[in-house]
């Protein structure tokens, strides 16, 4: 058998236009702001990659570390055999344990960034030969119809969703999606979620302003794929990264502050910047465990475990749907 016999893709990506009026309607408001959604083009996923190795940015390696000194409980939560079906799949690697030990009858990664979920989806065949990997190209932050696959409807539906993006969703954003997720699910079925902690603001506040420039380079890329991809014209100079912890929000903020006065075209407008004004890209909350069980309750779930590295910087939970 080829390596990518067992892989199948879906094509449900937005179209572009959606990509225009969103940034039109984002830099129209007062607070200035664009979706982080928009970050991941082929660069951003890049950057975010290269993020995720930064000896500041501890998400990724504790809920790695932590997916591997837990898999084995995990997988007796979830139950072998079930259809595992990921959110934000992205490059996939903190699946590869879990897809290892669980045994699912289908994966579904999910991502919004094409490139990315084919490149992943075919190396993890690579990797499992006899997985079957239905990869869906769609933006889950938006409800979503799945594609018609028999397994999905005869095993048991689990949702993994790692890697905090959740804390990128307002509370009421998370809280509708958390819900949705519950109904995709369905009863019997439940979902994994990876959460970050709230910790020390200095540990915070470092892990987005790394010393090698990394995450400003991630930000300003927005800029650079808005021109490239909407034709605008953006001095990229002429901005410049800044992330801060908003203690009572709970929350990092992301920015792009506007260096001078300074005019932007796009799509046949003109978007006028202040000296000092911002561009809102980012809002990454951090929750307590008990403020994240409150929030799965208020969408249905019943959080029945969770598990925590041993510096508590990082969050695993499960949560089931009651039948
Ligand atoms: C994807 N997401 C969980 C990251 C975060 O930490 O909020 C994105 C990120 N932004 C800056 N650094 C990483």
């Amino acid at each position: 058998m080829a390596p990518h016999a067992r892989v199948f893709f879906h094509d449900l990506q937005p179209d572009a236009g959606s990509f225009l009026e969103d940034v039109i309607a984002g830099l129209s408001q007062p607070q200035k702001a664009l979706n982080p959604k928009y970050f991941y083009d082929e660069r951003g996923c890049e950057l975010f990659e290269a993020i995720c190795e930064l000896p500041e940015y501890y998400p990724t390696r504790t809920e790695m570390a932590m997916m591997r000194a837990h898999v084995h409980e995990m997988t007796r939560r979830l139950g072998p055999g079930c259809a595992l079906i990921e959110y934000g799949s992205g490059s996939s690697l903190k699946t590869r344990a879990l897809i290892a030990e669980l045994g699912p009858a289908v994966y579904m990664p999910i991502d919004i960034a094409a490139a990315q979920l084919r490149k992943s989806s075919i190396r993890l065949a690579e990797i499992f030969p006899d997985l079957l990997i239905a990869a869906v190209c769609a933006d889950y932050s938006r409800p979503l119809a799945l594609p018609d696959i028999a397994c999905l409807k005869t095993h048991r539906r689990v949702i993994y969703f790692p890697g905090s993006t959740i804390g990128n969703f307002t509370v009421p954003e998370a809280r509708q999606f958390l819900h949705d997720a519950r109904r995709l699910a369905g009863a019997g079925g439940a979902m994994l979620v990876g959460v970050d902690l709230k910790k020390d603001h200095g540990v915070l506040h470092a892990a987005y302003n790394d010393t090698q420039g990394v995450t400003a380079a991630f930000n300003l890329n927005l800029l650079a794929r808005i021109n490239r991809e909407l034709g605008a014209d953006f001095d990229l100079a002429a901005f410049s990264h800044r992330a801060f912890y908003d203690s009572a929000a709970g929350r990092i903020e992301m920015h792009l502050v506007s260096l001078a006065g300074q005019w932007v075209k796009l799509g046949g407008y003109v978007f006028p910047f202040r000296a000092g004004e911002t561009i809102h890209t980012e809002n990454s909350y951090k929750y307590s465990v008990a403020e994240f069980q409150d929030l799965a309750r208020s969408a249905g779930f019943e959080p029945e475990e969770c598990w925590t590295d041993p510096q508590r910087l990082f969050a695993v939970h499960y949560l089931a749907v009651p039948r």
